[in-house]
Order: structure tokens, then sequence, then C-alpha cells
């Protein structure tokens, strides 16, 4: 008989905007996949960017439509199994997301022990021991939704950008962090990854330094730096590991997911 896997869930949050979040989980489950990793990424946020790092626009928004998305499987509390698909790569399946998680907050509201839903609606896939890991994509919120995709996490991974306003909201980020592991002590922060590196500011060096210092918060070792190459992945509907492996930020993130790989084991 196969041996089952130990799935590792590792969701990617921050509140603030364009930290990096949707291209980390892209990159990453992506690189992940090319070790040879079985991965699922999960969109959760209505903006759509997971999906489109792996379908074309006009697929993200047939699904997003057509009712095969997470936004359905959630509302509905559907077994998410039913809500997969191919992710177009090797290893990568996905469930995609759906422009109408905008109102997911709302949705959830009268729901009895809404915080857990996703976790319980995740649950069987975890049992099933078919992934590796399992990423998801979080929104740029700290709200109940946010909240429901901690709880169905082991670890969570906060990108950030070294600049004064990235560092500014991660306080909030962590103090909230800790509260949801009052309700799920079984979260841990995996690490920040310092995002769109620029190695000609001096902020920036200043700014990962002060990082670096941050007791009993990892830091990983891998950063990754602000490479073209990532938008013209993204342009193409796909990762940059797979569309220009050659590229910088395509080895960053290969040697991000060894060292996250080695963290999990
Ligand atoms: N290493 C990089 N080099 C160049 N551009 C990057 C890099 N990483 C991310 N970007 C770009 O920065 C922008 C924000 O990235 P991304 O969408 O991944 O952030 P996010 O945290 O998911 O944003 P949101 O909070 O809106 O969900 C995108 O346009 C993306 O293409
Ligand atoms: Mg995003």
């Amino acid at each position: 008989m196969k041996k089952k896997k130990t799935t590792h869930t590792i969701c990617f949050a921050n509140n603030k905007g364009g930290s990096g979040k949707s291209t980390t989980c892209a990159n990453l489950g992506s690189a992940l996949a090319a070790m040879g990793r079985k991965v699922l990424l999960v969109d959760g946020d209505m903006q759509l960017n997971l999906s489109l790092s792996f379908l074309d626009e006009e697929e993200v928004l047939a699904l997003a439509s057509g009712g095969k998305n997470l936004y359905t499987a959630v509302t509905q509390e559907k077994e998410l199994s039913e809500f997969i698909i191919p992710g177009g790569q090797e290893n990568i399946d996905l469930i995609p997301s759906s422009t109408l998680m905008s109102q997911i907050e709302m949705d959830l509201f009268p729901k009895w022990q809404r915080e857990f839903i996703l976790s319980k609606l995740l649950s069987g896939i975890k049992e099933s021991g078919v992934y590796d890991y399992i990423l998801i994509d979080a929104p740029p919120t700290l709200g109940g939704w946010v909240m429901n995709i901690l709880i169905a996490s082991d670890y969570v991974i906060v990108p950030v950008e070294a600049t004064p306003w990235g560092l500014f909201g991660l306080a909030n980020m962590f103090e909230f962090i800790g509260k949801i592991r009052q309700m799920a002590p079984g979260l841990s922060i995996l690490g920040v990854l310092i995002t769109k590196v620029d190695e000609r500011k001096n902020y920036y060096h200043q700014t990962a330094q002060t990082l670096r210092e941050l007791e009993d918060i990892r830091v990983f070792d891998n950063v990754i730096h602000v490479d073209s190459a990532i938008e013209w992945a993204q342009d193409a509907s796909s990762t940059v590991v797979v569309y220009k492996r050659s590229a910088r930020s395509a080895k960053e993130y290969l040697n991000l997911a060894k060292e996250v790989d080695q963290l999990c084991q």
C-alpha cells in the first residue's frame, strides 16, 4: 500500500497590500512542485491573482462565474475535493477563487462556528495524504475570512517589503496571529520573507537588519529581489519558475522552496 504523505498547510498573509503574498504563494508552489512535491494551491482572494498565475484570464473568469471555486465551496459548505482542478504544471492542483469573495465576510456572518469553516472543509483533503503541501493565498485584510485561512493552516509565511510602510503594519499582523493562536494553537509563523529587494537602497539594508534582530520571529535566509521576469511570467499566466528558470527570482524561489521544505520536515 502506498504510504500517506504528511500534508503541511501554509498560508501567505499580510494586511499590507502588494507585499508579495500572491507572487510568493504561486512561485513557492511552483518551485516545490518542480522539486517533486505534490502541491495544492488554494486561492482565497477576490483578486484571483493566484489563479491567474496558472490559468489564462478567460479560464479564470469562467471558473469564477461558473461556480467551481472556493467561494461556492465555502458558502455552501461543500467538500473541497470536488473543487480541485489541474494547475497546468506537473504536481500542481488548484482551487480557484471568485470575485464574489469580496462579500464572503457577510456570507460567513450568520454561520455556526464561522471561523472554523475552511479548516473543516480542508480536513478531508489533508487526511487523504495526497498532497505534501497545501498553500493558501490570503487577501490583504485581517477579518473573519483571513481568520478562517489562518485557522486552517499549520504555518503562516509573512511576505514583507523592506519599506517604512511595509514594516509599519507588521506589529498589527503579529498581534492578530497571536490572537488566532489562542483559538488554533497548532498555527505557527514559519517566517517573514523579504520581497522586492533592491540592494541599491540603503533603507533596505537597515530594515533587513531590523527584521533579522526581531526576537522569536524567523526571517528566511533567502530573500526575493525585484525582478521584471516576475511580471513577464504573470503576463503569460505563469510563474517565473516555469517561465524563465534562469531568472534571478526563479533561482531565489527554488532556494526558498528548499529552505521551507527543510523547515517543514
Ligand atoms: N520580486 C518581484 N519583482 C518585481 N515585481 C514583483 C515582485 N514580487 C511581486 N511583484 C509585483 O508586485 C505587485 C504586488 O505583488 P503581489 O500581488 O504578489 O502582492 P500581494 O501581497 O499578493 O498583493 P495584495 O495584497 O493586493 O493581494 C504585483 O504587481 C507583482 O507583480
Ligand atoms: Mg495578492
